[in-house]
């Protein structure tokens, strides 16, 4: 989630928003989420990962992937006090006032920095910004040795509490890879391994307050994940991610205790365009904030990214060339505030 660009200012002081939207934070009409309309046509797949026979999660996966690119998962393993105490942590952290969160702003000099609080906006006519309703946390995950010392000290168990979660998602995040390969029909370290020997792992931190319109701005403008694979873990209660399946929003609701997976825009090119990196996006709550915490698995700069060639044949042909997945960030980061899919790119 990288496409909208950034800015270097606290709207939401120590975490608590302003009672009405300020002009910076209001999109023009065709960009509003248009809550009203949003149709409760159907919803993604949940997953127990514990069914048996295990034949049939890989094939509830590749369906998912196939349909939705996105999927939830239960009974995944990860304690779930763990994962409460990430996001209680991360809002936390949110939630301090502006002058502990300062060091964290990523400015144009800092914005290659490897932690980072970001405040994302949107180009609406090539000049005009508008101000997402969210604050989010960028930094690595894995591995955290070299890095946990960058990672806030407030609140006091932040690092220590990412350290471990950080190990229980290397685990689930390797196991999906290996799924989702099955799902191909390939061998189960197939996508791993061509994913690179030096993945790239990020986590943003994700929290949006309460807002006072909702009809009126995003949590998150809408963007498919650059990566190969995300681990997103949401706060209970509150709905706000959406995923664009057939021209309608459909919400991503909270289920306890449960992961949102979802298919990244490496993998759709490595499955030749089987599996889906899907337009989605986060929509505000009026009364409620909501916090998520999203990991990321996607190549080194130097991995040759393209189609796998076990999925090609005379009725799958290659829908995209091979590159450098540096090439697809300079081409990615090249685009202003709109992002085309990656079938466009790269075609
Ligand atoms: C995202 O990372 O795209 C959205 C995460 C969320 O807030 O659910
Ligand atoms: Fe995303």
């Amino acid at each position: 989630m990288d496409s909208q660009t950034q800015t270097q200012t606290f709207h939401f002081v120590n975490g608590s928003s302003p009672s009405s939207l300020s002009p910076d934070h209001i999109l023009p009409q065709e960009k509003r989420p248009n809550l009203t309309h949003t149709p409760l046509l159907s919803s993604v797949p949940v997953i127990d990962m514990t069914e048996e026979p295990h034949a049939s999660v890989v094939q509830k996966i590749s369906k998912a992937c196939e349909e939705f690119g996105f999927f939830q998962i239960i009974n995944h393993g990860v304690p779930r006090e763990l994962c409460d105490t990430v996001l209680a942590l991360l809002a936390a952290f949110f939630e301090l006032p502006p002058q502990e969160k300062a060091p964290f702003l990523a400015t144009d000099e800092t914005r290659h920095r490897q932690v980072k609080l970001v405040n994302y906006h949107v180009k609406t006519d090539g000049e005009t910004r508008v101000c997402m309703w969210s604050e989010c946390l960028a930094h690595p995950w894995h591995p955290l040795d070299d890095v946990v010392h960058l990672l806030p000290q407030n609140p006091l168990r932040y690092r220590e509490v990412i350290a471990e979660y950080s190990k229980e998602i290397y685990v689930l995040m390797k196991r999906l890879l290996s799924l989702i390969s099955q799902g191909l029909g390939l061998e189960q370290d197939c996508l791993e391994t061509k994913l690179g020997e030096t993945p790239t792992f990020r986590a943003q931190g994700n929290y949006y307050p309460p807002c006072p319109d909702p009809e009126l701005t995003l949590g998150l403008n809408v963007h498919t994940d650059i990566s190969a694979l995300t681990i997103v873990r949401q706060s209970e209660g509150v709905t706000g991610l959406q995923v664009l399946q057939n021209g309608n929003w459909v919400p991503v609701e909270p289920i306890p205790d449960a992961f949102v997976i979802n298919i990244g825009d490496q993998i759709q090119v490595l499955s030749n365009g089987r599996f889906r990196s899907v337009h989605h996006r986060a929509v505000t709550n009026k009364t409620r904030k909501r916090v998520s915490m999203a990991t990321f698995y996607g190549p080194s700069k130097d991995t040759i990214i393209g189609p796998i060639r076990d999925l090609i044949d005379e009725q799958h042909p290659p829908l995209y060339r091979e590159y450098h997945f540096s090439e697809f960030l300079e081409e990615f980061f090249k685009q202003e505030g709109t992002r085309r899919m990656v079938t466009e790119m790269f075609e």
